[in-house]
Formats: structure tokens, sequence, C-alpha cells
């Protein structure tokens, strides 16, 4: 038999010239020149090494023993490629296998900063976190974010992105939602797609994770998620198909936790079924690190690469074909599918990195996209943006000082710098109090000592610190500020992250009393003088509003917004930048409300089966914990449940104001009947004083059908471009008919149903500006699927 490997055929054709048949040709030629040890060398990954300091090592335990072999050879020389990246898979340059470097993460890349011996640093560009992009409605800011990213993995020498996460945020006490963009589908998968895009127009991948249905962090690596099929389908796992079908990530992560009794990774239905025979998913699926825990079911569901692997899962690969318990054939697809995405890596391709990515540049990029994502919750009289006489400005709150940039975990980026609050004000111009600057600064240095390392197990093997309480503020200090200073700035911060979930207490859920006290006191001390004061809220996901946003003059939810925090802040403030961002995530009026929260984050189950008590695989210090969740909500998460069951609010899904306002026009249906799509549009004016933009959010209402349906369900977004004060912009959306379908069980198709339309033009999911009617003749089917996933 002629074999086609490799080397040869490089050297006969530069690789622009190697089409896709040339392409699949090598790819099984590299296979069939392979021996099953290094087939099962592939599959996995090359193990985890983590270059922790002495301290944390100490805490839990070291890195995996070393083996002196040309594997463990191979490892140690492949692991130099780029330090501090999560996961390397093998090389044999023998046989034209390149290694390719994964590294985190949705907020930015994730590497070691220093290295040993070195004086050249490696930061990356921290960018906003994945829920400011969503709240930017912006695609197009998205991909400009993803190309400025992927810029640096290609610089750094990475191949594959470890992100983005796209998980729904069912609830808000996920600790990982700071990684997640929306409740709501359609927006996670649009932006999802968005930021894929813009990353892969470098030459690099990403990864889609946590596929699926990975919406708590509580026993993660062990919890069984309950869910309806219609519930996964339309819910939490429309963005995935969104994003893959129109962005093909080049691999995508499967989640650590069960779906209806079967680890994700280890799912035919999930990984075969629906992510390849009904979306047409053409890369390869990697574990999560640690994911699963039986080997073998995972190469046969089609989860193709195991991360971050161990010497025995090698073993047990190759047993199970020596013994037949798995055919080899199945190996090899699962390579065929990692080569395919080898071959376009850059290593692959021979692009030398040049270690130094545009920084500067992608600050700017951070800086403004930060600021289009940033909600303005309130603002009485018009308090922002900042009247030309305020020049002095008292800061308040710990965060403040200690702005966090972004959450905690693998999603943590190791930038050079942190512009806080205070900083941004004094590089915009403004003068703060030294007096009250030290008295925080001293606060929160001795608040950290007494901390100490962090209590989320992840955050301080990751190096992060533990949030400390907020600094009780005396009524004199208040007022003693009110005399010297313009204006009031209170932050409230929130951090949270990978391996821990919120909880809905004071001090992290809620505000805590010395919170409270704080806002209430600042804002008596200034409005006793004339003044006025504005809470900016540094946080990661929700935190309950309703019982405070009145007191103060302005409420400015900054989220985490990436390494410019600060100058992003000040941007905003002071009119540079007139704030278009609008929620993307319900803000409940209290906990009690949301509608999963009588079942987050589940609970343990008594089992007698070994595979669900024991910790089979991954990292020692993850425990698995038979655990349970039941998605009892079903479809109804954040706004379909709280407008269609009529819970009020605190901020609905989509709300956000402007220093600006608009008028919208008619909306315009293409045709008052619907055939295979429909087209609205609407015109949008600045009716008002300042330039801004508008996020135009098409809501449909359902008719009475035999599904049940959502009071209404976003069906598309746009947002304006920056419209003057007096100008005007027409923006168009098509309709299709899997916009308006729901799923049927029963038949395993969506639908739509026949029956009277009508499409909603708001600047919320409350504030309906605008509607129109059409009617669909007669039932549309609008994609038959697989059946799969059944609880
Ligand atoms: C996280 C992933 C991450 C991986 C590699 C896991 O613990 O869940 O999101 O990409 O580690 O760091």
């Amino acid at each position: 038999m002629f074999i086609l490997t490799w080397s040869p055929l490089l050297a006969f054709f530069p690789p622009s010239e190697i089409s896709e048949i040339n392409k699949e040709k090598l790819v099984s030629g590299i296979i069939a020149s392979m021996t099953l040890e290094q087939k099962a060398q592939v599959l996995i990954g090359t193990g985890m090494f983590m270059d922790l300091p002495d301290s944390i090592r100490e805490r839990f335990g070291g890195n995996q023993e070393k083996q002196e072999n040309d594997y463990s050879k191979m490892v140690e020389k492949i692991r130099k490629y780029l330090p501090g990246a999560a996961g390397f898979t093998s090389e044999f340059p023998e046989s034209g296998v390149t290694s390719q470097v994964l590294a985190d993460g949705p907020a930015g890349l994730r590497i070691s900063p220093i290295r040993k011996g070195e004086e050249k640093t490696y930061y990356c560009t921290a960018f906003p976190i994945a829920t400011v992009m969503a709240s930017t409605w912006d695609t197009e800011l998205v991909y400009e974010v993803g190309m400025a990213m992927g810029n640096e993995v290609l610089e750094y020498g990475a191949d594959v992105l470890l992100g983005p996460g796209m998980n729904i945020q069912r609830d808000p006490l996920c600790g990982r939602n700071f990684e997640y963009y929306s409740e709501d589908p359609l927006v996670t998968g649009k932006i999802a797609a968005a930021m894929i895009k813009g990353v892969q127009s470098n030459g690099v991948g990403t990864s889609a994770k946590h596929f699926a249905a990975n919406n708590q962090e509580t026993n993660r690596m062990s919890v069984n998620t309950i869910v309806s099929e219609r519930a996964l389908r339309e819910i939490y796992l429309r963005g995935f198909e969104i994003a893959v079908t129109e962005a093909q990530p080049w691999t995508v992560m499967s989640s650590y936790n069960k779906i209806n009794g079967t680890y994700t990774s280890e799912s035919h239905d999930l990984l075969t079924k629906i992510l390849r025979d009904d979306w047409g998913f053409e890369g390869y699926v990697m574990t999560d690190w640690g994911g699963g825990s039986d080997v073998v079911a995972q190469m046969k569901a089609g989860n193709d690469m195991i991360q971050p692997g161990q010497p025995q899962q090698i073993e047990t690969l190759i047993q199970a074909v020596r013994n037949g318990e798995l055919d080899e054939a199945v190996l090899d697809k699962n390579l065929a599918r990692i080569f395919g995405v080898m071959m376009e890596s850059p290593k692959q391709k021979g692009y030398k990195a040049s270690y130094s990515p545009d920084l500067k540049a992608h600050a700017t990029v951070t800086r403004q996209a930060a600021t289009d994502g940033m909600v303005l919750l309130e603002n009485k009289s018009n308090t922002l943006p900042f009247s030309a006489d305020i020049k002095k400005v008292a800061a308040f709150g710990n965060t403040s000082y200690d702005f966090i940039s972004g959450g905690t975990g693998s999603g943590d980026v190791n930038e050079a710098y942190t512009i806080s609050l205070i900083d941004g004000l004094k590089k915009g111009g403004f003068e703060s109090d030294p007096g009250l600057e030290t008295i925080y600064e001293n606060y929160i240095k001795e608040a950290h000592a007494k901390a100490g390392p962090p209590k989320n197990w992840l955050a301080a093997l990751m190096g992060g610190k533990e949030p400390v309480d907020e600094m009780q503020l005396s009524k004199e200090i208040a007022s003693e500020m009110a005399d010297k200073a313009d204006i009031a700035l209170i932050t409230i911060g929130r951090n949270s992250g990978e391996g821990g979930d919120r909880q809905a207490v004071g001090g992290d859920f809620y505000l805590s009393q010395i919170e409270k006290a704080l806002i209430t006191n600042v804002t008596e001390a200034f409005h006793a003088k004339n003044k006025k004061a504005i809470v900016i809220l540094n946080v990661g996901g929700v935190v309950e509003t309703a019982s405070w946003t009145k007191i103060p003059d302005a409420v400015l939810l900054a989220w985490q917004p990436g390494q410019e925090a600060g100058n992003s802040v000040v941007d905003l403030l002071t009119g540079k930048v007139n704030p278009s961002g609008k929620l993307a995530i319900s803000f409940p009026l209290s906990y009690d409300d949301v509608p999963s929260a009588k079942n987050f984050p589940g609970h343990e189950i008594k089992s007698d089966k070994k595979d669900d008590a024991a910790d089979l695989s991954g990292f020692s210090f993850m425990k698995r914990v038979p655990w349970e969740v039941v998605y009892e909500e079903g479809i109804y998460v954040g706004y379909r449940y709280y407008n269609t069951f009529d819970v009020p609010v605190s901020y609905e899904f989509g709300y956000g104001l402007s220093y600006t306002d608009f008028e919208y026009g008619k909306l315009k249906l293409g045709s008052l009947k619907f055939n295979n799509k429909m087209t609205a549009s609407v015109e949008i004016k600045n009716t008002g004083k300042f330039a801004g933009r508008e996020v135009i959010q098409i809501y449909a209402s359902a008719p009475k059908g035999k599904l049940d349906k959502p009071q209404e369900e976003l069906v598309a977004f746009a947002k304006t471009k920056l419209l003057q004060p007096g100008e005007s912009e027409v923006l168009s959306f098509t309709i299709t008919a899997k916009d308006l379908a729901s799923f049927d069980e029963e038949a395993s198709a969506w639908i739509a149903e026949a029956g009277k339309y009508t499409l909603h033009a708001g600047a919320s999911s409350k504030k309906i500006k605008q509607s129109a009617e059409f009617v669909l003749a007669k039932e549309m089917p609008a994609g038959k699927v697989t059946k799969a996933l059944v609880p």
C-alpha cells in the first residue's frame, strides 16, 4: 500500500497549495504511519503542569510524577512552547504531527507573564469579561475584540484559545457567570459567533465551552443535570447551535457535568448526533480538564481528545484496542478530526510567533469595548455626565482603589496592570482627596493580609486574592468629604469564579449592611451640601438592586470591564462616551424570585453506583459528590419566566439608559403573511442632545397552540451606528421560521405553529415601542432532528 506521509508532500507543495482533498490524504497518511501508542499519546493530553509558587504547591500537592522515557522527554520539550498554557498535545515530527498549545480563556489569553531567568515579560490583555461583551449587543465590536484577542494567541505561539464560554446564565449565583454571555440563547449564540470569527480570523482556533448545561460550579465534576429535551434544545443548546453553524469553532470543549444521567464527554447523543449530525460541526471535541470518567466511552462518543490527560489513560486506550473493547478505527476517526484542525494551526504552518503583540493597541480596544457594555441603571435629573464644574471627586468603597478587571480561575488573565477607578479619575484630570485615599489604601492592605489566601481553591491555585469586606466608613468622614469634594463616587465590588458558586447573602448577592450604610450615609452627606452621589457596580454578575438604587443620584453598572477599567468608567462619567450597553440578564427583585432558586445548586443523591461515588479521574482535589440538579423551570429561564408570569423585576432583560433619547418609527413588515421568512424594519431617531447608539430588540409573541410559549422571545437585535442629535437610521431584520419555532419533543422537530404572531421592537423586553402583526397560515416545520438526550 502506498501511504502518503506528511513531510515529502510538504516539501513538494507549499501549504497554500494543499487542497482539501490533499489534506484529507495527508491526514490519513499521517494516521497510517503512527503506532497505536503514538495515537493514544495524541488523543490523551500530555498532563497537567503548573509552575506553582511553593506556598500553593504545599497546599495542593505537587505536579504529576516524572518518568524518564522518549515520551516524557517530548512532553518536557513541548511544555516549554508556552509556559502557563493549560494544555499541550503530543508531537511526532517524523510523522508530521505538530503539538497544539491550548490556552485559556474567555477574557484574553492566559499564560505565565514571567519566566525564570528571563527579563522579558509576557503579559496579555485582560479584555472585558464575557458578560460585558454581551451587554454591548454589538457583534461587530465583539468581532474586533476577538481579532485583538486572537492576535495575542497567535503572537504568543498558542494554537487554540479555550473560549468563548457560552453557558446560559441560568441562575445569578453561578460563580462563572462572568465567563458567560446571557440568560438568552440568541444573544449568547450571536455574540459567541462574532467572538469565534474574530479570534479565528487570525488563523488560530477557539474552543466553545462548556458543552453543555454546565450552569453551576457546585459539584461541577459530578452533577447530573436533569433537563427536558425542549429546554435543552431551546435554551441550553441553542446558543452553541448558532455559534457552531455560523462560526465553526475549531474545537468544542465538553463540560464536566452529566446530562440526564450521562457525562457530556461520554454522550454519543450530544457529541455525535446533535453536534455533528444535526449541526455539522467539523472540528474536534476535547474534554474539560479532568472531565468524565471513562476514556473508552469518551472516544466512542466522539470526544476526540482528553485533557489534560494522564499516563494511565493512554494505557487504558491501548489496552482497550488490544482486548477488542475499542475498535482502532474509532481512534483513527477521532485523530482525523484532531489533525484536521492541526493542519490549519500556526505551528503546522510554520508560523514564527513574535512574542510581542501590540498590547498598547489592544488596550485601546479593551478601553472602548468596555464602555459599550457598561449599563447605566439610574440617572436622576441628568446627574451624568458630569457637569463642567466637577473637579474634585471623593471615591468611596474598597474597589474604587482595588478595581476588579475580571473574575477568578482559568478565566483570569495575567495582565500587566488594571487601571483602578481612582487612577482613571486622575488620568482624566480630576482631583481626589489624598486623606481618603490613604484611609482606603491602608484598610485594603490590612484586610488582605488578615484574609489570607482565597477560600476558593482554584482562585488560590491561580494566585488570586480573597475578596475583603467593605470598610466601615464613619458619617464624619462622609460629611468632611462632602465639604471638600464636588461629587461622591461609591464603588461596590464583587468577585467570583471557577470552582465555587455565589451565595444569596449580604456581601454577595445582597449588599451587606456596611455597603448599604455606605451608600446611604455618603449620599445623605453629599445631598446635605447640595452635591450628588453616584454608585458604580464593579461586579461579574447580578446583585440585588431593588432596595438601594433609588438612594443615590445615578448608578452605573461597570461590570468587570478588563484592564482599562478606570479609564473606561471615566469615559462614561464625563460623557466622552454615551452609555449604550443593555442588560443581557434580568436583575430580579430578590433571589427568591429567580425561577431556578428552588433548584440551585441541587442536592446530594444517595447512590450505590461505584461510578457516582468515587473520584475516578482528573484531579485528586476535585472530589466527586453524587449530585443532581433538576431544571424544573424548563424553558422559563430569565425574562421568559418574569415576563410570562408577571413577576416584577428590578431591571428587566434588555434594560439600559442613555444620555440621549431615541424615537422609534413604525415597525414595518415585509408582508402581512409569513412565507419562508419575514423582513421587518424600523427607523430610529436620536431626539436628544447627545450623540448616542441604541440597541433595538425584536421580540416575537406566538399564537396559543399546542406548545406552551413564553409571553415573548427575542428573535433578533441590532445596534445603531453613533447617531448625532437629530440623525436617524433604518435597521432591518430577517426573521426565519426557526426564529419563531419551538421544539416539539414528540416530533423531535422545530415547528412554528399556525396563527397570528406579533413582532415587537423594544428598547428592552418591557419597553416595547412598536408592534406589528402577521399571520402564519399553517404550521411550518423548521428542522427535524435526531431524538437525543431524553431524560
Ligand atoms: C475549566 C476550563 C478551562 C480548563 C483549562 C477547567 O478547570 O473548567 O474552562 O478551560 O480548566 O484551564
